[in-house]
């Protein structure tokens, strides 16, 4: 018997007609929108590296959290460039510090909108390492856990509604849900920046910060771009220490890695869609070389294929106006 002629394009007549067979949908609730919130300067500093994002004050950061909550994107996650750095990266745990002021304001002014922390001490050292350093220079891992665990409890005693590690210090989730639920904060998640590459992607975000290292590079903590399968057990050992959400970071070169991790863990899984992706869309469409809209939804919306179930995005204000635009 002949084999029925497959014709695929029989499905691809009609908008309606794809609408109703597509496999993947991407929707505003699905993103996080990441900002910077500096402690000096003014309300809103342009990044050269990245056009349209800008270091912003505690009451411009409101603002912006107020404009995404408007476009459907209901979720934040906040970065600290604070006034003073030192060799601890102290500014992280004060209570008094920007990300920690942020915080209680946008929670004040617009409760509904969720506020995710990033737990770091590289935008608070003046070395700009993840963690404090040993007398050889390198990075003293249980010392760095003590203190991102003291960051952590000190971001949701501020309000933070999720606490998300991403100096990829050995055992720090553990230490940080022990020292959440010893303060009272058994509610609030942990969501694990498990398996964050060492990658040519954080140009603009380091410049944004002020976070490059002075010496030396980020490969003795950060995971290898060329190992697929050390990021799966990176993710089982977050899951293992209690994570309740797992990040992929960067996205864009890393679709593999995602649904690896997503297909392992069964998690909640995220993907950072990072700065220097953003970046390259951006200096390409100013160039007139690719069409922004579409190429920043197809991104995203190939994230949302290979797994993620949550973006963080630079793009997500825009992507949400275009996604009801559309
Ligand atoms: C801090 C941190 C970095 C990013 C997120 N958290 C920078 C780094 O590891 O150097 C990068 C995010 C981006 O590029 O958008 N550890």
């Amino acid at each position: 018997m002949a084999f029925p002629q497959t014709r695929m394009r029989r499905m691809r007549a009609s908008a309606s007609l794809r609408g109703l067979v597509r496999e993947t949908a991407l929707t505003a609730d699905r993103l996080v929108l990441p900002m910077f919130v500096a402690e000096a300067g003014d309300a809103r500093e342009p990044i050269a590296t990245m056009p349209g994002v800008q270091r912003l004050s505690v009451a411009a950061a409101v603002q912006e959290a107020r404009e995404a909550a408007a476009l459907g994107v209901s979720a934040v996650m906040l970065f600290g460039v604070p006034a003073e750095k030192d060799e601890q990266g102290s500014g992280a745990w004060d209570e008094q510090g920007v990300v920690q002021l942020a915080t209680a304001a946008i929670k004040q002014a617009q409760p509904d909108v969720l506020v995710i922390t990033d737990v770091c001490l590289c935008e608070y050292t003046d070395h700009g390492h993840c963690g404090v350093l040993r007398e050889d220079g390198a990075v003293d891992n249980d010392a760095s856990v003590e203190l991102l665990a003291r960051t952590a409890v000190s971001q949701a005693r501020a309000g933070a509604d999720l606490v998300a590690p991403s100096d990829m210090m050995d055992g720090r989730v553990r230490e940080i849900r022990c020292e959440l639920d010893g303060e009272g904060f058994s509610d609030t998640p942990i969501l694990a920046y498990s398996a964050k590459f060492a990658s040519a992607f954080y140009g603009p975000f380091r410049e944004a910060a002020g976070s490059t290292p002075s010496f030396g590079d980020r490969r003795g903590y950060q995971m290898d771009p060329a190992n697929g399968e050390e990021a799966v057990r990176e993710a089982l050992l977050d899951v293992q220490e209690g994570a309740d959400m797992v990040m992929v970071k960067p996205a864009l070169a890393y679709g593999d890695v995602i649904a690896s991790v997503k297909r392992e863990t069964r998690l909640p899984v995220a993907a950072y869609n990072v700065s220097g992706e953003y970046a390259m869309v951006k200096a390409a469409a100013a160039a007139g070389y690719v069409d922004e809209r579409t190429t920043v939804l197809e991104i995203l919306t190939s994230l949302r294929r290979a797994g993620a179930d949550t973006i963080v995005s630079y793009h997500a204000k825009d992507a949400a106006r275009w996604l009801t635009q559309a």
